[in-house]
């Protein structure tokens, strides 16, 4: 793997993630948050309906990488109903943001027995028995992800967090400004279709984003983006 950018240079994955120490740098109502993406060259998340075949070993490697240099890993339940999330060993916090509760209670990630899972949603349905520690954190109308964000600061100890997706969610989060970076491969490939994108239903308006860092891996053609979000 190469970097691009800033200062070029031959790298890896491992050794451009060992320089990111997110834990001291959120606010202090909230946790540091940055998310992480893979895209087609025509702006798709998916291809076949999952984001994985986008996606490469270095891809792979950047994800895993990411989640250890995070407290605590969210998702939308569009997300975990589609990608059935496993156990997560490098993370002390899982949070799920649901609107109407209806999870995928037999995946890995419930019935592991192992961490911690936060469901922020706002329904009264009650859920089901798992082998997992799951608390339910209930909202009226929709989760207020800027009181979801000051929850995990305050009553979990969050001080960095990986957002994982998917569209809804990330749009929310960038509009409530809550988003502080975007990791973003770009894979070398056309997926057509008419699958999500980075963000959906984001209203339209400029927001500034800084390259901080690209880096190309030859193997596959990805683009490795690193933004931060301009304030
Ligand atoms: N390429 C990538 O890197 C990548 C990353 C992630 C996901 N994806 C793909 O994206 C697709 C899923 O997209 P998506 O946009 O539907 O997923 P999503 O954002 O993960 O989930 C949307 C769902 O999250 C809940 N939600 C979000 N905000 C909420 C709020 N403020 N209050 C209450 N509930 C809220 C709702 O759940 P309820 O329906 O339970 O009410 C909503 O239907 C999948 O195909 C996945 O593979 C791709």
């Amino acid at each position: 793997m190469r970097r691009l950018l800033p200062d070029p240079a031959e790298t890896s994955v491992d050794e451009a993630l060992a320089t990111l120490d997110f834990a001291d740098e959120g606010p202090a109502e909230r946790p540091y948050l940055f998310t992480n993406f893979v895209l087609s060259l025509d702006g798709r998340a998916t291809l076949g309906g999952r984001s994985g075949k986008l996606g490469s070993d270095a891809d792979t490697a950047m994800l895993v990488g990411l989640r250890k240099r995070a407290e605590g890993v969210m998702i939308g339940a569009g997300t975990m109903r589609v990608e059935r999330y496993g156990q997560l060993r490098n993370n002390r916090l899982v949070c799920v943001v649901s609107g109407s509760l209806e999870l995928p209670w037999d995946a890995e990630l419930f019935t592991c027995g192992e961490g911690r899972v936060v469901v922020f949603t706002s329904s009264e349905n009650e859920a089901p028995e798992t082998a997992t520690d799951v608390h339910l954190v209930r909202h009226e109308g929709l989760v207020d992800l800027v009181e979801a964000m000051r929850y995990l600061r305050a009553e979990e100890g969050i001080g960095s967090l990986l957002c994982e997706g998917g569209p809804h969610l990330h749009a929310q989060l960038l509009e409530a400004d809550l988003v502080d970076e975007l990791f973003v491969t770009h894979a070398a490939k056309l997926a057509g279709g008419e699958g999500p994108h980075l963000v959906a239903g984001l209203p339209e308006r400029e927001r500034a984003l800084e390259l901080a860092w690209l880096l190309h891996e030859p193997t596959t053609g990805e683009l490795f983006a690193r933004y931060r979000v301009r304030r």
